[in-house]
């Protein structure tokens, strides 16, 4: 069924307890798994379809995770060498944060997986991460010469690992990660060279287990422990991803004023707020305190008159996945908006330059789609029509608030919301007076 989304006539008002950050909590679930007979409380635990595809992941080898009605978990660690074999196909379903980090995971066990996942997921490139894992030892099989799911690994020994240099073609913090977590299982010391520095989740939760991870700039080097000791518990800061459409909603719609509670603001994730302060956003960091590596705010953003931007390559990685939502900023902003560099949107949940440039252009003939990037055209006039989200969570959010700031949409397949903010639709008609 389509989901109708309505022009917003007063504002959006009041606070927003924004949900957990995605990629901390796959992370939370892998990591704290590896503590030795351990149990880590994780509070603010994002329940949304992929990250209960990790849960279901991470208990198929055998690790006891109990689920508490305030969305915490309790992880009980089975060590580093602790993991059982899964007895089935491993389903990543939509996730390439579950499948890439796992992979990592999961190279180095006597024991082998098979990983499976949606239609799209069967889509994106996993020769990025095989490559380096092979290099470092592990013996992966895959559709489309090692490139594609089904993929499974084999069982293999820590003896046949060794460390590596890896100078990453592309910015990923997944295969970042999917190298350390190989690393940190099959005890060896690896250095990771990134073009650009990707999200850092994966290190700040590494250290706070007392891992030694020493980043340099673009350099990340990870030094091999015997056993991991974690934290009692680990707080999951909001998603600042999931934040960034109410950042755009509220900047955009006239007479907003809107507190965002709770809200990640790690450095390398923080390119939607430089981007949006450049555009002129009226936002505000209160209340700022860290967590486990992890920097939380308070965001206050109040309506304001954006003009356009342009930005490219260097941003990219502490922005990529807020470009549909900036897209929608770009819309409402006087004067042009270009977006350089951002190839890597092609292999998203689906291929997002070209999902924006169709479906925001339903809406006001504004976008031309570059190789890579967009022109977005701020200032036309928005009319209401039916658009697709592309099976895409951002996408379909991105529209949202595109047809509430414009005239109005119909989303088809708007359920895809559920992959990373199943409240979406509600927050979105609770915040209006
Ligand atoms: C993620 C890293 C990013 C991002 C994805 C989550 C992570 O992907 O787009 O939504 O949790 O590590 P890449 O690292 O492949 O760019």
């Amino acid at each position: 069924m389509n989901k109708t989304i309505a022009k917003v006539k007063n504002g959006i008002h009041g606070t927003i307890v924004i949900p957990g950050d995605k990629s901390v909590s796959h992370r939370s679930l892998m990591i704290s798994a590896l503590c030795d007979g351990q149990t880590v409380h994780v509070k603010n635990f994002l329940r949304s379809a992929d990250c209960l595809s990790t849960l279901e992941a991470i208990r198929a080898l055998g690790v006891t995770v109990k689920e508490n009605e305030d969305n915490s978990l309790d992880i009980t660690g089975v060590g580093l060498q602790g993991l059982q074999e899964p007895q089935t196909i491993v389903d990543a379903g939509d996730s390439g944060t579950l499948l890439r980090l796992m992979m990592g995971l999961l190279a180095a066990q006597p024991f082998l997986t098979t990983f499976t996942g949606d239609a799209a997921l069967h889509k994106r490139p996993m020769g990025r991460v095989i490559k380096p894992l092979e290099m470092m030892g592990a013996k992966i099989v895959g559709r489309k010469d090692n490139t594609l799911l089904p993929i499974t690994i084999l069982p293999n020994e820590k003896k046949n690992f060794h460390g590596i240099t890896y100078e990453m073609p592309v910015a990923s913090a997944q295969v970042k990660s999917a190298i350390l977590l190989a690393a940190l299982t099959a005890g060896v010391e690896v250095k990771i060279i990134e073009p650009v520095p990707s999200r850092n989740h994966t290190e700040c939760m590494m250290r706070a287990f007392g891992i030694n991870v020493e980043t340099n700039g673009n350099e990340v080097v990870f030094h091999p422990a015997e056993r991991l000791q974690g934290p009692k518990t680990i707080e999951v800061p909001g998603d600042i991803s999931s934040a960034a459409f109410w950042l755009v909603a509220g900047s955009i719609i006239p007479n907003s004023s809107i507190v965002l509670k709770n809200v990640g603001v790690n450095p390398s994730r923080t390119g939607i707020l430089d981007v949006l302060r450049d555009m002129g956003a009226d936002i505000v960091e209160t209340n700022r305190y860290e967590s486990g590596g992890e920097a939380i705010a308070d965001i206050h953003v109040k309506s304001a008159k954006l003009h356009g931007t342009a930005f490219g390559k260097d941003i990219m990685p502490r922005l990529i996945d807020e470009i549909p939502i900036i897209a929608v900023a770009a819309l409402f902003a006087e004067g042009e908006t270009k977006i350089t560099g951002a190839e890597e949107l092609r292999v998203k949940e689906t291929d997002r330059l070209h999902a924006i440039a169709e479906e925001f252009n339903k809406l006001a003939p504004a976008i031309t789609e570059l190789e890579d990037g967009l022109i977005i055209k701020g200032g036309l006039p928005l009319k209401n029509s039916e658009a697709f989200s592309y099976d895409d969570h951002r996408i379909a959010m991105a529209l949202a608030i595109a047809g509430a700031a414009g005239e109005g949409v119909e989303i088809s397949h708007p359920e895809c919301v559920n992959i990373s903010y199943p409240e979406f639709y509600d927050t979105l008609s609770n915040v209006q007076i």
